[in-house]
């Protein structure tokens, strides 16, 4: 059998899950990667089962998987799946995400979405604001990633025999977490004009123009500051802000704190962000 993964990832994590799950599915299946702003809807054509692997943001899932699935054709000539699985992980309140994506996946593009699951896994919102998401401890970080891959072998065991998620109930942490769902474009516009670089500890290496996923980065060849942003192109994937090589990005004054306000930089230390540009 042929699996497609999609997934977007800003500081690693999803990639961590994605790759891992690609690892332990391919004991019985032929699984390919496709990283969603690089091939878009790609990974919905071509295969026998397919599956999405994202962060929630808010109950919703970034951008560029969005636009995969909303451009999804179903009359393409190529062959399509028939059925798809959801990965999701989140810091805290992972809320009725599963429940919502497979509704308007299901009405949107007509395939069967027959298993849902998430992973709680290191946080990388710590930012002015949300003083209460803050970056745990490295052992308590280590523990999760080690919950994490005990459970995905767990459900890969499933996915691979195409095991239906039964009884899909939400669990109290999931009721609470979609009390505050989908008001995500209100706070992405709010903080995205919070974003913009402590000139002083730039070292102009650019790197947060290459990694950013939509273009949002400029750097004006004639202005005095070297690094610009537009809000209005910005996701709020929060990439540009957690790998900074000199946590020179801030979202607002009070960021410039690190110690106050620690960047997380992704699940293993050697963790490489896909360039863009
Ligand atoms: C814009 C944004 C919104 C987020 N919203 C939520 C949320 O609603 N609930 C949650 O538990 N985690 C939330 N998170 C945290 C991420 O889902 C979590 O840290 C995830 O593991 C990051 O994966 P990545 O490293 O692949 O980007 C949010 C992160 C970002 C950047
Ligand atoms: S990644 Fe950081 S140090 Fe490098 S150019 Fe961007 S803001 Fe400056
Ligand atoms: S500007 Fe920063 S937060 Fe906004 S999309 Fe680009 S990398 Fe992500």
């Amino acid at each position: 059998m042929k699996i497609n993964i999609g997934y977007f990832t800003s500081t690693g994590n999803t990639f961590w899950l994605a790759e891992r799950a690609k690892n332990m599915m391919e004991r019985k299946h032929d699984v390919e990667l496709f990283e969603a702003v690089s091939s878009g809807s790609k990974f919905l054509y071509e295969c026998d089962l397919a599956g999405i692997v994202f962060p929630v943001w808010d109950t919703l899932m970034p951008e560029p998987l969005i636009n995969a699935v909303e451009n999804f054709d179903k009359d393409d000539n190529r062959k399509v799946p028939d059925k798809l699985f959801l990965l999701g992980n989140c810091a805290k309140f992972f809320g009725d995400a599963g429940i919502y994506w497979k509704k308007r996946i299901e009405n949107s593009i007509n395939i069967d979405v027959f298993y849902f699951n998430y992973f709680v896994m290191p946080r990388n919102v710590h930012i002015p604001g949300y003083n209460w998401w803050d970056l745990r401890p490295l052992q308590e970080r280590k523990k999760l990633m080690r919950d994490a891959e005990s459970k995905l072998e767990d459900v890969c065991k499933q996915l691979i025999n195409f095991e239906r998620r039964k009884n899909i109930e939400l669990t109290m942490y999931e009721r609470i977490g979609s009390l505050a769902k989908r008001r995500f474009n209100f706070i992405k516009k709010f903080w995205a004009r919070m974003l913009k670089v402590e000139e002083e500890r730039c070292i102009d290496c650019h790197l947060c123009y290459k990694m950013c996923p939509t273009n949002a980065i400029d750097i004006p060849e004639y202005e005095k500051i070297s690094i610009k942003f537009q809000a209005s192109k910005c996701i709020l994937c929060l990439r540009c802000f957690n790998l900074c090589p000199e946590d020179a990005v801030l979202v607002g004054n009070k960021s410039k704190d690190v110690e106050e306000y620690k960047r997380y930089k992704g699940p293993r230390e050697n963790f490489q962000p896909t360039f863009y540009r």
